[in-house]
């Protein structure tokens, strides 16, 4: 099976990529993922409106590594004017390969001020945010949306041709309503009509989890590219097995758990300080579903708020009976 590589701006990358997560794509996990080989990544969600204002963790949040390339920063916002400075002050950083816009976020917060997922019910507003956004910089710039508010309102398709027209060089299509959350199934068949109906890269995301769901969603798609998010939760070397599955029919070896979780706990301490033992404490989770006594030892994270505690009871369990 062999794809071809997924091509924006200047960027030639396999097919398969990382779909942004708030709270979970940051700087420390993606060290990780991309120590299997991954090439295109993309960082947590930035709220617009406080990296303007200035806000401390927003800006590290946005400012990558050079390690850390190439990277899409993917912004949130309402006003087209933030959006746009918001995208100078990414391009001024020179750590970014592309820009993309969140319009398919569906949580409360967000679609009530107006962003998110509720911009796909204010298409002139999404196309102005895009317009402004695209003047303003030369970085390259994608908007990732869904398949519409809810069922009655799958506007997808017109709203793909408006954001293309816009000048966005990709789109990402997350095959869900804004109402379904992430319940339900996601609708490949939508990532193919979105496909056909426009000429920029279509990514298509939503339940992608192993080789054989990436392969099939391409094939069956058509689509540019496969973003995976939930997949990566407690496997960021998912990417590498579906790059060398689709490019070599082959699997390559799981990795060690035990060291694996340990770097990435000491990832985040390097990034995050005294706070990365509570930060850590989902991914820790996560990394260990699945295995013998987890539960139990889920339990004893969430209760540890001590970084030495943590490395013992994350070497005893995963180095232990389930090493
Ligand atoms: C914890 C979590 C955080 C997310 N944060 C973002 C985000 O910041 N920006 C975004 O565009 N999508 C976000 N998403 C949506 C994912 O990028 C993706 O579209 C969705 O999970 C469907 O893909 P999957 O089935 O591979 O998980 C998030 C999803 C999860 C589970």
């Amino acid at each position: 099976m062999t794809f071809a590589p997924l091509k924006i701006g200047n960027l030639s990358v396999f097919p398969v990529v990382g779909a942004p997560m708030a709270g979970v794509t940051d700087a420390p996990f993606r060290r990780i993922i991309r120590r299997f080989g991954q090439e295109l990544l993309w960082t947590e969600m930035v709220l617009a409106a406080s990296l303007v204002h200035a806000h401390k963790q927003t800006r590290k949040m946005a400012l990558c590594e050079k390690t850390d390339e190439p990277i899409v920063v993917q912004l949130e916002g309402t006003a087209s004017d933030i959006m746009a400075e918001a995208a100078q002050i990414i391009e001024e950083t020179g750590r970014a390969q592309l820009i993309d816009i969140n319009m398919g976020c569906p949580v409360p917060k967000i679609v009530k001020a107006g962003g998110g997922a509720a911009l796909m019910n204010d298409p002139e507003r999404a196309e102005k945010i895009v317009k402004a956004v695209v003047a303003a910089v030369k970085l390259p710039v994608t908007v990732k949306f869904r398949l519409g508010w809810d069922e009655e309102h799958l506007t997808y398709l017109d709203f793909g041709r408006r954001m293309q027209d816009a000048g966005a060089v990709a789109v990402t299509l997350h095959a869900r309503t804004r109402a379904q959350l992430y319940s339900g199934k996601a609708e490949w068949s939508a990532a193919a009509r979105l496909k056909r109906t426009l000429h920029i890269p279509v990514i298509a995301n939503g339940d992608i989890r192993t080789p054989e769901q990436a392969a099939r969603c391409l094939n069956e798609t058509g689509a540019d590219a496969a973003a995976i998010g939930r997949g990566l939760l407690g496997r960021p070397w998912v990417l590498a097995e579906i790059s060398a599955f689709l490019n070599s029919g082959k699997m390559p070896e799981p990795p060690d758990l035990c060291a694996l979780v340990l770097d990435h706990f000491e990832e985040m301490e390097k990034y995050y300080g005294y706070k990365a033992v509570f930060i850590a404490r989902k991914h820790i989770a996560w990394y260990s579903l699945g295995l013998a006594n987890s539960a139990d030892f889920r339990r004893r994270v969430n209760e540890t708020d001590d970084v030495a505690a943590m490395r013992a009871l994350i070497r005893d369990f995963f180095g232990g009976e389930n090493g």
